[in-house]
This record gives structure tokens, sequence and C-alpha cells, in this order.
């Protein structure tokens, strides 16, 4: 069995994936204390941990239009990565989900293969899905209308106040933060533990290649039946 590499992550995104993650990891250190201030003061006093937090936030809100500009217009496959078929949620999902709670500790490999064009396995392109076009996209949007109050009161007056915007945008961030704790622990569940690491950072994933005539665009099809 030989091993080849395949660039899996081109450039554009991994500078966003890293920035966001920083962005992201950031805004839920500050707005803990900007929520708890009497049990975190990690970021300073109060006025810092606020001014830390909308920079991170204004930081992951342009990022986050650079990812969608870059995947919609540069490389027009936003909808082929990151929206699953029927097919994948009918069949791919539960396969996956069984290999993550039950066949990866009985020592099985993943079912699933990624290639350029299918990177994602059913379950990451589900939880993608919702991190990437509502979760992150919410939770900005009430971050933005609670950053202008006064320009925004209306919009904000529609929605139910400044009391239900705020408890929107917090519990959206706790989501978001449930996410991020189990993205990560997955992520570490390739080959090796940084195995999906690797090509996070350097663009290159190292994959066994069984034949030698195998079409690239069937392999990754053929591993969610
Ligand atoms: C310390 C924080 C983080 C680490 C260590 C991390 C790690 C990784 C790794 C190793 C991958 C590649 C493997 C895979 O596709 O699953 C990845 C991809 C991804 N991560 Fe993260 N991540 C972090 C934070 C985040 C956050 C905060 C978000 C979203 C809010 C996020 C969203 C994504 C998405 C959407 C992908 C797929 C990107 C693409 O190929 O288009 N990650 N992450």
């Amino acid at each position: 069995m030989k091993t080849k590499l395949i660039y899996l992550q081109p450039t554009p995104v991994r500078i966003w994936h890293w920035l966001n993650a920083l962005g992201i990891v950031t805004l839920c250190i500050s707005g803990a204390q900007i929520r708890f201030p009497e049990f975190i003061s990690i970021c300073g006093n109060y006025r810092s941990a606020i001014l830390l937090h909308n920079t991170a936030g204004i930081v992951v809100a342009l990022s986050f239009s650079f990812w969608f500009f870059y995947y919609k217009l540069v490389s027009g496959n936003l909808v082929d990565i990151y929206v699953p078929k029927v097919q994948e949620l009918s069949n791919g999902l539960m396969k996956q989900i069984f290999f993550y709670f039950y066949a990866y500790f009985k020592g099985a490999a993943s079912p699933f293969h990624a290639t350029p064009e299918n990177k994602f396995n059913p379950m990451q392109k589900s939880a993608y899905l919702a991190v990437m076009f509502v979760i992150v996209p919410l939770v900005s949007l009430t971050g933005i209308m609670l950053l202008n109050i006064g320009p925004l009161r209306q919009m904000l007056l529609v929605i139910g106040g400044l009391g239900v915007v705020a408890t929107l945008h917090f519990l959206l961030a706790c989501v978001l933060g449930a996410f991020l704790v189990t993205h990560v622990y997955l992520a570490t569940l390739g080959s090796t533990p940084l195995a999906y690491f690797k090509p996070m950072w350097t663009g290159w994933e190292k994959v066994e290649h069984h034949h030698e005539h195998e079409p690239p665009h069937g392999a990754a099809t053929d591993n969610v039946h």
C-alpha cells in the first residue's frame, strides 16, 4: 500500500481558519469575563475585556466574510463542499456517528476518505453547515446589534429589546463553545492525533493509496456508502 499527498486546504481557507479560531477563542474567554466578571479576570479589567471582545468580534466577522467570498466567488464550490446531499445524510451520517462512538475505539479506520472535491465526512458537513451558515452569522449579527445599540435601536426593539438580543447572543455563543470543544476533540481522532491538524496547517494530507488506477472523484463518494 502506497501513501500519497493530496492538496486539501488552499491557503485562503487556512488563513481564515486560524484567524477565526484565534478570534473565537479570544471571544469565548473575554465574553466569559464580561458575563461573569466576579469570577473571571483573565483579560484585565472590565473595560479591557470589552475592548478585546469587540476587536476580536470584528476580526471574526471580517474573516467570516473572507471565508464566504473565497468559497462562493473564488473557488465557487461553497454548496458542494458544505451542503450534505440527501444520500450522505441517510446513509453516511449514521455510519460516521457509529465510527466515532464505537468503531474508532475498536481500532477501525474511518469509513470516509477526504478528497479536495469532497473533503468533509457527512458528520463534518452537517456540523460545519450549522456552524458556518447559522451559528456564526447569528452570533455575529446579534453582536453587531449590541455594538450599535443607538443606530440599530428600531431593529433591537422589533426582536424584543436589549435583554432578548443579549440573551440570544450569549446562548448562541454557548452553542459555539460546545461546537469548539467537540470539534477540537474530533480533530484528534485521525490515524495519529495530529493527522487532521497537519493539512489545516500545511495544506497537504497524507493518504493511503490502494489502487493505482482508481478515479480520483469516485473515491470519496464510494466511501460514504
Ligand atoms: C482552537 C481552535 C480550533 C482548532 C484546533 C481547530 C482545528 C481544526 C482542524 C484540525 C481542522 C481540519 C480537520 C477538519 O476538517 O475537521 C479544522 C477544520 C475546520 N474548522 Fe476548526 N479548529 C478550531 C476552531 C474552529 C472554530 C472556532 C470554527 C468555527 C467557528 C472552526 C470551523 C472549522 C471548519 C468550518 C473547518 C473546515 C474548513 C474547510 O475546510 O473549509 N474551527 N479545524
